[in-house]
């Protein structure tokens, strides 16, 4: 009786766990080529929100060559300066955003378990001061 119970514990657990499987990991049967295509073209259709930092050289090229030249070179100017599609049209202060707070440096230089590929710093370093006092955003 006990063996029984067992084997067909087993026998439901390997059923659920291949529905779940299938429907988690393989393709759903729910989901049709039609819907795919779908969903693609919608995302494709979206006009692009971001720059590289290389068409924000072509006006700030000194902000430009600082940044590639020292220790944020890696990143691209809207990862602090936020979206910049507009602003690279209209060329205007309103059109992007300059954050000089410590949260917008400890967003990414905070000490929490598990970030080591990034020098660090606790949220006591020089607490009251900005950042941007002692170290430059640019580099
Ligand atoms: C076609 C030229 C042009 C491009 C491209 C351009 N900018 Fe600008 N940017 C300007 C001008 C002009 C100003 C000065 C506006 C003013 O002082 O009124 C400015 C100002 C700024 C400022 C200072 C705003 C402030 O409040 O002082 C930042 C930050 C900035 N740009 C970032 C960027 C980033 C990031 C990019 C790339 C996504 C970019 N810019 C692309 C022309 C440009
Ligand atoms: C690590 C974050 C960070 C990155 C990356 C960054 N900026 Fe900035 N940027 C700042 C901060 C913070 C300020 C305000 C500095 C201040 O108040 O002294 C600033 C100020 C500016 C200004 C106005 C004052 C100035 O220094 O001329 C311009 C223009 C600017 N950034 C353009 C850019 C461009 C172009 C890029 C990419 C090539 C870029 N920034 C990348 C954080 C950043
Ligand atoms: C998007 C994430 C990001 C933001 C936001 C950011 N940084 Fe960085 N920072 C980095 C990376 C990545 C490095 C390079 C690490 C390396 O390659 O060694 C770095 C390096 C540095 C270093 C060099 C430390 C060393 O020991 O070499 C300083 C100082 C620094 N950042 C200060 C700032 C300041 C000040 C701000 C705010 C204006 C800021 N960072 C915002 C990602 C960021
Ligand atoms: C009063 C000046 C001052 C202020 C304000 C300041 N720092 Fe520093 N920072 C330093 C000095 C000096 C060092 C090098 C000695 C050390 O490690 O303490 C340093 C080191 C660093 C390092 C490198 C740490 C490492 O282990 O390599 C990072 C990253 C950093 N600071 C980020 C920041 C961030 C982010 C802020 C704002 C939240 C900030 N600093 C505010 C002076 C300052």
């Amino acid at each position: 009786m006990r063996k029984k119970v067992i084997v067909l514990s087993f026998i439901l657990a390997v059923i659920v766990y291949g529905v779940l499987f299938t429907y988690v990991f393989a393709v759903s049967p729910a989901i049709k080529e039609e819907s795919i295509n779908k969903w693609l073209n919608k995302e494709l259709s979206k006009e692009p929100k971001y720059q590289e930092k290389e068409v924000c050289s072509e006006c700030h090229i000194e902000v430009y060559k600082k940044l590639i030249e020292n220790y944020h070179s890696s990143l691209e100017c809207e990862v602090c300066h936020g979206v910049g599609n507009k602003h690279a049209v209209y060329r205007t202060k309103e059109s992007i955003r300059v954050d000089n707070s410590r949260d917008s440096c400890l967003i990414c230089h905070k000490s929490i378990p598990g970030r080591t590929a990034i020098p660090t710093v606790g949220e006591d370093h020089h607490v009251g001061v900005k950042c941007i006092v002692c170290h430059e955003a640019h580099g």
